[in-house]
């Protein structure tokens, strides 16, 4: 390896936390700075807040290594750094009660300008300022205002990896993307993930910040494209699984994404799925393609809800939810389909008892949370599950038929085992299949 660089990261979310951890695992020296002081603190001493395979091992690396620190000041985290990461939320804008006026698609810019304002007050001269943040086109731009240094360049490097696999991302990404004005700071940056050996296309601004909306836009596509076709399958008597496995070997489609589910949710593709809408909206181009899919999507969640309402009358059941996180591997609710399911389930008058190995609360909702799949399920007339986790394709069915109060699944990621269920008097419905 060349060098260790000097990197600071600003955020230690989902993102910024991985960048830093791998970073410092790599071998570079890596200051990561949050404003939230309880994180900081937490950090320091090797407790990771978030779940995410891996991530915890690499923290306490570089915490033992020297090689990584925390601090809650910026002006501390970035005053020696080569590199500055920018890494703090870009979430839809709220409007003046403070609700996310998602459906307008304009994004939440404060978080990013004021962690810019911050870094141009105490970066030093010559630095790179990367930008990994989902950001609409225009905002390298508006980090470099916001800083306010002409001695600084501004890199757009829009981050790809997937929550639950992280780190294995970072490390070895699929590409890399970096947006630059200046092909000397591109290079600098490029450096930093040679080792990666991953393709790297060096492009503007502009063209690296479109890129991130196009790849999620593409990938939410092809996940509610999977749904509508699943939905086709059960009208027509058609099995999803084989239609979509004769999809998934013609190499022009691949068979990754193409698995029927409750509907897509999570941090980054509703959010960036509507901000580009509005963005394309706003310079003149109506997106109804991209419309269309946020609209298969939330039909999905309905979809989700009227299987259930087959099955029982909702103003009185009580209903066993497997599954809060927005998939698997992650404790991630962020507009999570679970969620959204649950908010209709409960608007119905149903009881939502709810159960995830990754998840220990959720706020401002009704759900009950239970210690186990089997306490979730105690009394209730319906499991219903919503993420795809492993410990839930291999439940013991007959001590699910002992405590439930009637015998129905709706099995939303088809993870279940269909035969024992219905071995054991089970009513058992699933995404594609009649
Ligand atoms: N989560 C993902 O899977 C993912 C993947 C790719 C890209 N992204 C994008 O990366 C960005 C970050 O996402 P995330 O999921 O890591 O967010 P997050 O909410 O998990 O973490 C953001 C962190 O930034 C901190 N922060 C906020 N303002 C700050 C400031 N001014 N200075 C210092 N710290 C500040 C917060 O306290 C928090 O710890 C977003 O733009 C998101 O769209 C996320």
């Amino acid at each position: 390896m060349d060098a260790p660089a000097k990197i600071a990261v600003v955020g230690t979310g989902y993102v910024g936390l991985t960048t830093g951890a791998c970073f410092a695992h790599l071998g570079h020296q890596v200051v990561c700075v949050d404003i939230d002081i309880d994180k900081v603190q937490r950090l320091s001493v090797g407790d990771v807040p978030i779940f995410e395979a891996g991530l915890a091992e690499l923290v306490e690396e570089g915490l033992n290594t020297g090689r990584l620190a925390f601090v809650a000041n910026t002006g501390v985290g970035v005053r020696d750094a080569d590199f500055v990461y920018l890494c703090v939320p870009t979430p839809p804008s709220t409007d003046r009660e403070g609700n996310a006026d998602s459906s307008a698609g304009l994004v939440d810019l404060r978080a990013l300008e004021s962690a810019a304002r911050e870094v141009g007050l105490h970066v030093r001269a010559g630095a790179v300022v990367v930008n990994k943040s989902t950001v609409p086109v225009g905002s390298a731009r508006l980090v470099a205002k916001a800083m306010g240094r002409s001695d600084v360049t501004v890199v757009s490097n829009p981050e790809f990896l997937r929550e639950g696999s992280a780190v294995s991302d970072f490390l070895f990404p699929d590409r890399v993307v970096i947006g630059a004005t200046d092909r000397g700071a591109a290079q600098r940056v490029a450096k930093l993930h040679q080792r990666s050996a991953a393709p790297t296309i060096i492009t503007d601004p502009a063209t690296a910040e479109t890129s991130k909306y196009a790849a999620n836009a593409f990938l939410a596509t092809k996940l509610s494209f999977v749904n509508t076709i699943a939905a086709v399958c059960e009208a027509v008597g058609a099995n999803v699984a084989d239609v979509l496995s004769v999809l998934g070997h013609d190499k022009r489609i691949g068979s990754e994404c193409l698995t029927p589910g409750p509907g897509w949710g999570g941090s980054c593709f509703p959010k960036d799925t509507q901000a580009l809408v509005r963005m394309a909206a706003d310079a003149g181009y109506d997106y109804s393609l991209l419309r269309g899919v946020l609209a298969a999507n939330d039909e999905q969640f309905n979809r989700v809800v009227n299987k259930v309402a087959a099955v029982v009358d909702l103003a009185r059941a009580t209903i066993a939810m497997l599954g809060l996180a927005f998939k698997a591997g992650t404790d991630d609710t962020r507009n999570s389909p679970a969620l959204a399911i649950a908010e209709r389930l409960l608007a119905a008058g149903a009881r939502v008892q709810a159960y995830d190995p990754a998840v220990t609360r959720v706020e401002g909702t009704n759900i009950a949370l239970a210690r186990d799949a089997y306490a979730a399920c105690e009394g209730a007339e319906v499991l219903l599950v919503v993420t795809e986790w492993d410990e839930f394709k291999t439940l013991d069915v007959a001590q699910l038929a002992g405590v439930m109060s009637a015998l129905n699944v709706v099995d939303a990621r088809n993870i279940m085992d269909a035969e024992a269920l219905l071995r054991h008097g089970f009513d058992y419905q699933c995404i594609g299949r009649g």
